[in-house]
């Protein structure tokens, strides 16, 4: 899939565009990967003009970007600071231009955009440029006011997306943030041994995506048993809160439900007094059984599901396959495969996009157009 390319979109066989782009994941997330790998097998990112140098003397990373393109940059936020030491920053693109941001030397301000022509992430990139930051814009479109006015690019390769509502082309932000913090771990040091084994689970991923694709039924069955519910909560941790604020901007957007996304470690500073039994909460409850981090917050998550359950809080929780204690406290239980934590933004989102549509479908939305809303913001 060419970025450039202009044919007219069709929705080959789909009823909706967002169905159709929620199932062309899996080769727009390969064609992602595989532009990023050299003729050697290696990571490499080809567009991405900035001097090994440069990156050899970064001391921080600011991420601005809007909508679900910042969901992609909080994600890469843990991929980055977890996989190269160096801090980020993400801020909406918006804000960004209005706090008269302090860019110290050093510093690479990376925008994120599916269309490359969001008023506010354009504007942001000047914002930063000006201020003498290096720019790095990821984007999923070759020619655009962001590419063009950005010191080096790197492209995500979802190919047109048409739904206003962004699937493929978070996916592929996420894929392109994993390995950009590859890239930079590998200038900065990191061994060849770690990254070519960062990048063989990377290669995983359109498979991996292709299982949680196969969770559509259970997706369409919570559907129907959820959607007259009128608010909806989205919990998740560390890594995992950028995709519950995505799982609720979906469900919002398409649906026209209201959904907030909250750390699950901030529901008791709050949201709890607005849960009852007419409010289901959507839990994000994986877990990497190698990494003992990822088992902690596992344990507590099950133990914040339970308490949910017990007061009668309908909880749909997404788990990894082989979780067999989640089952046993909430029946409304959505496997994706078992992947390590930095990966798992990628396939935890897909059930999320799928409960959406069905959900939007359901309730007569215009899925792919819904109300008051643009594919892109050109207008402040
Ligand atoms: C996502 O479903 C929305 N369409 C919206 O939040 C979008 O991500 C935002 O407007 C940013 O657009 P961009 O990625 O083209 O900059």
């Amino acid at each position: 899939m060419d970025p450039k390319q202009t044919s007219k979109p069709s929705k080959n066989g789909f009823p909706h565009f967002m169905l159709k782009e929620i199932y062309e994941q899996p080769e727009a997330v390969r064609q992602t990967i595989e532009a990023c790998v050299n003729s050697a097998g290696h990571i490499a990112l080809p567009a991405c003009r900035i001097s090994d140098d440069d990156v050899k003397k970064l001391r921080k990373i600011e991420i601005a970007a809007s909508g679900t393109s910042r969901h992609a940059g909080l994600a890469g936020e843990f991929m980055i600071e977890r996989m190269t030491c160096i801090p980020v920053e993400v801020d909406f693109a918006s804000q960004y231009c209005y706090r008269d941001p302090i860019v110290e030397p050093g510093e690479l301000a990376v925008f994120i955009s599916q269309s490359g022509t969001t008023v506010d992430t354009v504007a942001a990139l000047h914002v930063a440029r000006d201020k003498g930051s290096k720019t790095l814009a990821i984007c999923n479109v070759a020619d655009t006011p962001l590419t063009r006015d950005a010191d080096a690019r790197l492209l995500t390769y979802a190919g047109i997306e048409t739904s206003i509502a962004a699937t493929k082309s978070f996916t592929t932000q996420l894929t392109a943030l994993f390995l950009l913090a590859a890239h930079i771990a590998r200038v900065r040091g990191s061994s060849d041994a770690a990254l070519d084994a960062a990048l063989r689970l990377v290669r995983k991923l359109p498979d991996e995506i292709e299982r949680a694709l196969n969770q559509n039924d259970r997706c369409l069955a919570l559907a129907r048993k959820f959607s007259q519910y009128e608010s909806f909560l989205f919990l998740g941790r560390d890594i995992d809160y950028p995709i519950a604020l995505e799982g609720a901007l979906k469900l919002k957007e398409v649906s026209y439900i209201h959904a907030e996304g909250y750390p699950t470690g901030e529901m008791k500073h709050g949201p709890s007094a607005m849960i009852d039994e007419t409010v289901p909460v959507v839990v994000l409850a994986m877990r990497d059984q190698s990494n003992p981090a990822s088992r902690l917050r596992f344990e507590k998550t099950l133990s914040n599901i339970r308490e949910l359950s017990e007061r009668g809080t309908p909880v749909i929780a997404v788990v990894s396959e082989g979780d067999r204690e989640t089952i046993t406290i909430t029946p409304h239980v959505i496997e994706v495969p078992d992947v390590p934590v930095l990966l798992q933004p990628i396939v935890e989102v897909v059930p999320l996009q799928l409960f959406a549509y069905h959900v939007a479908v359901l309730k007569g939305r215009d899925v792919d157009a819904p109300r008051h809303l643009s594919k892109s913001v050109v207008v402040e």
